[in-house]
């Protein structure tokens, strides 16, 4: 039995908790969440034994074999450093870090001690994501020459998730203070890791932030100082081109994930608008002639819960890793420097 604490206890980590307990021969043995009362009221919820307001406390205690962070940006890289030095397994959110630095720190301790990592980069929890990356390492797309993409959410205009003013898991979100990276950090992160993981690393890019008017500057603590939008260029290093942009201002899309991949032979175009049902077409062969898309038929595949949890089992690293999170990690401080740089380009060092 593997035996897992998730460590915050917001929203993201019900998504933890009912994933992983749902995976035969796992158990979620404890909880913590500095928030008072949270962590309780998480664990009568989905059944956990054990509740904590301290990490350090909890890892004391309990006999781990991992650990799940879901909790806000900032707290990642403090409290994944803590649990690889007792030598635990660690999945966290995205990002990995507020900075590439400690992105870096977090891969280098854990490949010291060779744990296990991963990085919840849940799209990849998608099998036309999955699909779409086999079909263009197979090549029946030929060399890839075009690619764009986007992230659109709508609840800085809308309140189809609740309203943004009203509550700390939004407002959080808003603020640099309280490590977040705005949109870019948010879902411009899921983003640089679904175009890569299909596409390829990205050589170079080239990055606009904007952050906008919101009528106020403040609510209590939280500065509306983070970005709310992203458009960046991208040069992959199999030479192909890229746009990639994000937004919390676009109307009508409560999630929607996109992207288009165009190559010398054929493209294709994966679409994950969240609930409906994704899609991922492609036109190829002679297709092309005529500008017809097809759907292609996408088997399931495991979840990066799964995915851990196997890793774990195994002692094999599993899809994603700690040095995968800290590469994109490295696209989003490059964003970041190219954006109060006038959209200077910058290049990646892998
Ligand atoms: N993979 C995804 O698709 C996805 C989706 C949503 C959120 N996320 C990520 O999940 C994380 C949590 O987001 P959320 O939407 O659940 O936010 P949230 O505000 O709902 O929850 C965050 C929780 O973390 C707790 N916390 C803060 N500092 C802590 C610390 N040092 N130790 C323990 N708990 C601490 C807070 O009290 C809060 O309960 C973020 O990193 C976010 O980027 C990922």
């Amino acid at each position: 039995m593997i035996r897992l604490a998730i460590i915050g206890t917001g929203g993201m980590a019900n998504s933890h908790a009912g994933s992983f307990k749902a995976i035969k021969g796992c158990d979620v043995a404890a909880c913590c969440d500095i928030a008072p009362g949270r962590a309780k009221a998480f664990a009568e919820k989905h059944g956990i034994p054990k509740v904590y307001a301290d990490t350090a406390e909890m890892l004391k205690q309990e006999r781990l074999d991992g650990v799940s962070i879901a909790a806000i940006d900032k707290a990642h890289a403090p409290t994944a450093l803590l649990a690889i030095k007792y030598g635990l397994c660690v999945m966290c959110e995205k990002p990995l870090a507020d900075n590439l630095r400690d992105a870096r720190r977090m891969a280098e301790a854990a490949r010291a001690r060779k744990l296990i990592t991963a990085v919840n980069f849940s799209y990849r929890n998608s099998p036309a994501t999955q699909m779409a990356a086999k079909i263009v390492a197979s090549g029946r797309l030929g060399r890839i020459m075009h690619v764009e993409g986007s992230y659109l959410q709508s609840w800085l205009v809308g309140k189809a998730w609740g309203d943004w003013h009203k509550s700390e898991a939004w407002l959080w979100r808003l603020s640099t203070r309280h490590g977040s990276a705005g949109v870019l950090g948010d879902i411009g992160v899921h983003l640089y890791d679904f175009a890569s993981f299909i596409v390829g690393d990205i050589a170079a890019l080239q990055c606009e932030l904007k952050t906008f008017n919101k009528g106020r500057k403040r609510i209590g603590p939280y500065v509306f100082d983070a970005n709310d939008s992203m458009a960046a260029i991208v040069r992959f290093n199999n030479g192909a081109l890229g746009t990639l942009h994000a937004s919390r201002w676009a109307t009508g899309h409560a999630n929607t994930v996109a992207l288009r991949v165009y190559g010398d032979k054929g493209g294709l175009d994966i679409n994950l608008d969240r609930p409906a049902p994704e899609t991922l077409r492609i036109c190829v062969g002679q297709d092309v002639d005529t500008n017809i898309w097809w759907p292609v038929k996408c088997p399931p595949v495991p979840t990066m819960y799964q995915r851990f949890v196997d890793a774990i089992k195994s002692g094999k690293q599993g899809q994603t890793s700690f040095e995968g999170g800290a590469r994109v990690q490295a696209y989003l401080d490059a964003s970041l420097k190219s954006s109060t740089n006038g959209g200077k380009l910058i290049g990646i060092k892998n």
